[in-house]
C-alpha cells in the first residue's frame, strides 16, 4: 500500500529534479562528469584520432563543442559512434592495437567532456599521458610521409593548418 503511493511520487520528483523526460524505472543514469571525461578522452586514446582545442590526430571528425548548436542528447553521440564504428575499429586496431575498452559511466564522462565548452577550453598536451602522447606522434609521423610534407621541421602536420 504504501509502496503504491511512495513509488509515483519518487518517479514525479525525479522528473522535476532532472528536468529531463521520465526514465524506465530498470534505468540508472551516470554522472555526467566533464573534468573525470577530459582524462579519459585522452587516456583511452580517443585524442589519438580525434581533436579537441587543437590538440588530437587528424584521422577523425574533430570534437569541439558548438555551443551553437544547443544541447544535446548524450545517445545521439553513442549512436553517432556506433555509426562509425567500422571504420574506427579497424583504426583503433591498427593505430592502438586493440580496440578500446571503455565502460558505461567512463563513455558518460566523454560524452560530458564534448559538451562542456569550458572544460574542452581546459585540454592540453599535460592531460595526455605520454604512451598516448607517443601514439599520437606516430600517427603524425605516418602523415607526414604519406603527405611528403617536405618541410621535415617538427611541427605535427595536424598544426600546419592543411588538410
Ligand atoms: C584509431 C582512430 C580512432 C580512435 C582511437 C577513436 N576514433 Fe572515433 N572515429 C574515428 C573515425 C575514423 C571516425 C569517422 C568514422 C566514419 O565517419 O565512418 C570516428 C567517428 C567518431 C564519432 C562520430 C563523429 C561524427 O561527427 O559523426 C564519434 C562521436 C567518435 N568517433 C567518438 C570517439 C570516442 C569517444 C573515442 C574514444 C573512446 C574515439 N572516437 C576513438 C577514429 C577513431
Amino acid at each position: 500500500m504504501t509502496k503504491t503511493f511512495i513509488r509515483p511520487i519518487a518517479m514525479v520528483s525525479a522528473f522535476l529534479l532532472s528536468g529531463m523526460a521520465a526514465q524506465a524505472e530498470g534505468l540508472l543514469m551516470p554522472d555526467f562528469d566533464a573534468e573525470l571525461g577530459r582524462g579519459l578522452y585522452a587516456s583511452k586514446g580517443c585524442v589519438v584520432c580525434h581533436s579537441v582545442n587543437g590538440i588530437g590526430g587528424i584521422d577523425a571528425p574533430a570534437l569541439d563543442y558548438d555551443p551553437s548548436q544547443g544541447p544535446m542528447n548524450p545517445f545521439d553521440f553513442a549512436a553517432k559512434m556506433w555509426r562509425g564504428a567500422e571504420t574506427m575499429i579497424y583504426m583503433q586496431q591498427d593505430e592502438l592495437g586493440d580496440q578500446i575498452e571503455i565502460t558505461g559511466p567512463e563513455l558518460a564522462a566523454i560524452i560530458a567532456f564534448a559538451h562542456d565548452a569550458e572544460e574542452q577550453a581546459k585540454f592540453s598536451m599535460d592531460d595526455v599521458p605520454e604512451a598516448i602522447a607517443d601514439m599520437l606522434h606516430e600517427a603524425d609521423d605516418e602523415h607526414e610521409d604519406e603527405e611528403a610534407d617536405g618541410d621535415h621541421d617538427d611541427v605535427p602536420d595536424s598544426e600546419e593548418g592543411h588538410d
